[in-house]
């Protein structure tokens, strides 16, 4: 791999990215989620010496992946901020943009961030250290009905109203402050594969704390205004509920669950997107075989009109 760190991240779905993108060697790229930077090492190697890469990335420690080459530009902030950093950096409009969404495996790797379900620390689980709310905060004050929700959208835990209710009833008694406490906790309403059903809870709580959701619909709705016509937005997700917004902004233009802005039909909104792929691609059984954690991983590209 190229100067990038594979020991912080393995970047998935690396060549289909690239292919996707359909880079043209003069032309100014984004990479929303540097990481350790595998994929932002083989963008530049796609450009030459009039292109360019802005690399955002809002965990301090994947500035440390920084690449050094001059055509490269860090931006340590959540992506949801796209339009504003890149103005601060006198740039209006790119040519490609790529998310490759969630965490890294360096995030969940280091036991003391809070996203391992397997190390014990305090119950953190922000990307941005800068921010307030921790899964902490989430556990310790969120309504019950929120909370239900956010296990059920986010986790697809299915006994999350149980688990929701016996969180608000634990707090009460000694509130939540670490891991191990935590799953200790809730330990009697483990269904089937314990493993697999804390991996859902934290699912959840680290998608509500880090408002990932929020963060790609602010990301999509953007990026379709800062594309020049021709250029190419291409996401990984590796969650249903992020693919279905991503499918659905690609084919529509916009975020509401359908077309809305003519319920009859007569008028369609002008689309300003055109998916390259009706599918999602998917890693191949190569891939897979080396590098199992892009087993969820799906990539959906689109042209801007
Ligand atoms: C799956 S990793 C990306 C790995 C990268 N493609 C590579 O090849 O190494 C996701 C990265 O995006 C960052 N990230 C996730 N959501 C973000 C957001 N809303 N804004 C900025 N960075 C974000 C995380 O901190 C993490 O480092």
């Amino acid at each position: 791999m190229r100067d990038s760190n594979p020991a912080y991240h393995i970047p998935v779905l690396l060549s289909e990215a690239m292919d996707g993108l359909n880079i043209r060697a003069d032309g100014v790229y984004v990479d929303c989620t540097f990481g350790g930077g595998g994929h932002s090492a083989e963008i530049l190697a796609h450009l030459n010496s009039q292109g360019r890469l802005y690399g955002f990335d809002q965990d301090a420690d994947a500035r440390k992946n920084s690449l050094p080459d001059e055509r490269f530009v860090f931006i340590p902030h959540n992506f949801r901020h796209l339009r504003r950093f890149l103005r601060l950096h006198n740039v209006d409009a790119v040519d490609g943009i790529l998310a490759d969404l969630g965490v890294s495996s360096h995030q969940f790797d280091e036991p003391d961030r809070g996203f391992s379900i397997r190390a014990d620390a305090d119950l953190d689980m922000r990307m941005d250290k800068r921010q307030a709310l921790r899964a902490e905060s989430v556990l310790n004050t969120y309504p019950e009905q929120k909370l239900q929700e956010m296990f059920s959208q986010y986790g697809e835990v299915t006994n999350a109203k149980t688990l929701a209710r016996t969180i608000v009833a634990q707090r009460n008694v000694t509130g939540f402050r670490t891991v191990s406490g935590f799953k200790q906790s809730i330990g009697s309403l483990v269904k089937g594969n314990p493993n697999r059903y804390f991996a859902q809870v934290f699912q959840a709580l680290r998608i509500e704390v880090n408002d990932e959701i929020g963060a790609l619909r602010e990301l999509l709705e953007q990026a379709t205004a800062v594309l020049n016509p021709g250029g190419r937005i291409a996401i990984i997700s590796f969650h249903s509920l992020e693919d279905r917004i991503v499918k659905q902004f690609f084919k529509y233009g916009h975020l509401e669950e359908k077309d809305e802005q003519d319920p009859y039909g007569s008028s369609p909104s002008q689309p300003v997107l055109r998916p390259v792929t009706k599918k999602p691609i998917t890693a191949s059984a190569e891939e897979l075989r080396l590098n199992p954690r892009a087993r969820s991983a799906k990539l959906r590209i689109a042209e801007k009109i």
